[in-house]
């Protein structure tokens, strides 16, 4: 069993990966954690408030970091176009006044549920890496406590998604996603070379509609919106990043990776790029020398397999 702890910024492809930790039954999930990115962070809030009561999750809700690590820092706008004004395609969720969420902050909620489960506790980060950093500031010690930290987000061997050297995740805070990629905990990054090759088509999402009930009919219908902005970029369907990341936590068979330190650019024209040292490579004297920790970054992926697994999954419980 993996305790999980999600953090988040629902966020279409967000409101998926959540369905499918819900429904795993080798998942544990005890936390989920907002962040600013696909929408502010009152709105980010309010959509895993809206999403816990609509599919009675019972893990509770933090409300996380609304700026980036560096207070201030320039970084790019909510993308609008891709996940609607409000952040599930435009749907008109509705406020949520009868779920009030946990007391602490988001980066407290992570310290204290690492400490209480000591050695137990995956992260999954599929938003901005704010609140894990804010995490890692608060109480450095989690590092030697956190089972592992498996994110969404990066970009290595192709373009970016927001510039062509960042993915939005990395690039919405440069700073926060370094600190979390040079600390001596074990990350796995899932990003855009696997996540872009992992697309659902409208029929295998009407498919899911159809076998489980009104959860994947809620599923559906948020969904649409941001299947509309991949019409031309991909081949009928979408792309489903964040739910990448949480099956590699149950199935890291379907991943090729590649183990070597990562740092992220922060600043200039390439803010936001990730680039990974492999392990057994040489190369000069430089500033990646010393102790880096060796983390590992998925290179190919079993789409078809990924696919199939998010399908059985969110169809194995049925509810109307
Ligand atoms: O680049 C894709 C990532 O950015 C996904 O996590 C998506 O939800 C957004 O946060
Ligand atoms: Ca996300």
């Amino acid at each position: 069993m993996h305790k999980v702890i999600f953090d988040t910024d629902p966020g279409v492809d967000d409101a998926m990966a959540l369905l499918f930790l819900h429904h795993h039954p080798e998942i544990d999930l005890i936390g989920i954690t907002s962040v600013f990115g696909n929408a502010t962070i009152e709105t980010t809030t309010r959509n895993a408030l809206f999403l816990k009561r609509e599919w009675q999750i019972d893990a509770p809700v933090a409300k996380g970091a609304g700026e980036t690590f560096i207070p201030h820092r320039v970084t790019h706008a909510p993308p609008t176009f891709i996940h609607g004004d409000d952040g599930l395609g435009n749907i008109g969720v509705p406020e949520v006044t009868d779920v009030e969420p946990d007391p602490r902050p988001a980066h407290r909620f992570i310290v204290d549920m690492v400490r209480a489960h000591p050695g137990e506790v995956t992260l999954v980060a599929v938003g901005r890496m704010t609140n894990l950093a804010n995490a890692l500031k608060e109480d450095p010690e989690i590092v030697s406590l956190v089972r592992e930290v498996v994110i969404m987000g990066g970009a290595f061997d192709t373009n970016g998604n927001v510039t062509p050297a960042a993915e939005a995740n990395i690039h919405g805070d440069p700073e926060a996603a370094d600190i979390v990629m040079t600390a001596t905990w074990p990350v796995v990054v899932v990003g855009l070379d696997v996540t872009l090759k992992t697309v659902m088509t409208r029929q295998a999402l009407a498919d899911i509609r159809d076998a489980a009930g009104k959860r994947a009919q809620l599923l559906f219908d948020l969904s649409q919106f941001y299947i509309k902005f991949y019409e031309g970029r991909v081949q009928d369907g979408m792309v489903v990043h964040d739910s990448c990341a949480c099956v590699y936590v149950v199935a890291p068979e379907l991943f090729t990776t590649r183990s070597g330190p990562v740092r992220v650019v922060c600043g200039g024209i390439a803010d936001g790029q990730t680039i990974q040292k492999p392990d057994g490579k040489g190369f000069g004297p430089s500033d990646w020398d010393g102790d880096l920790p060796s983390q590992k970054v998925c290179v190919d992926v079993d789409a078809d397999a990924v696919l199939k697994l998010i399908h059985d999954t969110i169809v194995a419980i049925k509810e109307d």
